[in-house]
């Protein structure tokens, strides 16, 4: 595999990144975010499925045996994870903001928390729009544009009413963020890009993309002590993460 040095890689977070995923994912992945995936792909028998921004390979690890897989990121250690946990599945190192190396034709793709983490998304959906079979479906699973914004949106409490709200100081301006992970011991910087939904919308409607559908999922945590009940009920209000399902129309396709 051919070692890149990029600043969106995970590659210098990887040994962290693997301790919170594992095997079978961290909480989010395995209690929201994989079986609404997984609803929502509907995969079948001899399907093809492509993970763009795979990380460590969690997803390959939760689908169906008969369905073939893809991952594709740009950070090599990650891939080297993702290869130890299953060898049986294919693993490409590529930047796909850049030309994406040549795939077989798939029938299914998905991009779970990684397009955030993306500067200059515009050529994912181009090159996607390319290896997608003509009726393929896509599902981008991102942290929530609209209420999730790093060091731009946090809880708030009114004692007054005794409501917990969600504060955002700025939205439809993008953002270069940076992320330290694993704070406090061996930390490292990693990126997070914010851009408001038209954004995402302008980009898949350019490369021929149609949105199925829309879905917000909230955090199925619950809070103890005494500002529980506020905690609880702005928790079932703002939703954590935004699943985005897009199709790619037959037609689009003969006619290019
Ligand atoms: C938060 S991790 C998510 C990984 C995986 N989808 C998961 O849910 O565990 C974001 C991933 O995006 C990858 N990434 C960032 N920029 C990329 C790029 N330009 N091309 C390919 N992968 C990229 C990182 O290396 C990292 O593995």
């Amino acid at each position: 595999m051919k070692k890149t040095a990029h600043t969106t890689s995970w590659a210098s977070a990887s040994q962290w990144y693997d301790s919170i995923v594992g095997q079978k994912g961290h909480f989010y992945h395995t209690e929201v975010i994989i079986p609404n995936t997984l609803r929502l792909l509907d995969l079948h028998a001899n399907d093809r499925l492509l993970d763009i921004g795979c990380g460590q390979g969690v997803f390959s690890r939760h689908l169906p045996k008969q369905v073939a897989y893809i991952g594709m990121d740009i950070a090599s250690p990650l891939l080297h994870k993702a290869k130890q946990y299953g060898p049986s599945h294919t693993f490409i190192q590529a930047d796909v903001t850049k030309p994406w190396p040549a795939i077989d034709l798939c029938t299914h793709a998905v991009c779970i928390l990684a397009l955030q983490n993306m500067e200059n998304p515009e050529n994912v959906f181009s090159e996607l729009a390319k290896v997608l079979a003509p009726g393929g479906r896509a599902v981008i699973v991102l942290n929530h544009p609209c209420f999730r914004i790093p060091r731009q949106s946090q809880w708030g409490y009114d004692e007054a009413s005794k409501r917990q709200m969600r504060q955002i100081f700025s939205y439809l301006s993008s953002q270069k963020i940076p992320i330290t992970t694993n704070p406090g011991k061996s930390s490292q910087t990693t990126w997070s890009f914010h851009y408001p939904l038209s954004y995402y919308t302008h980009l898949f409607h350019k490369s021929g993309f149609v949105i199925e559908l829309i879905e917000e999922w909230c955090s199925p945590k619950e809070s103890v002590g005494p500002t529980a009940r506020a905690e609880n009920r702005a928790r079932k209000e703002f939703p954590l993460f935004m699943a985005i399902s897009l199709f790619l129309p037959p037609l689009k396709k003969m006619i290019e």
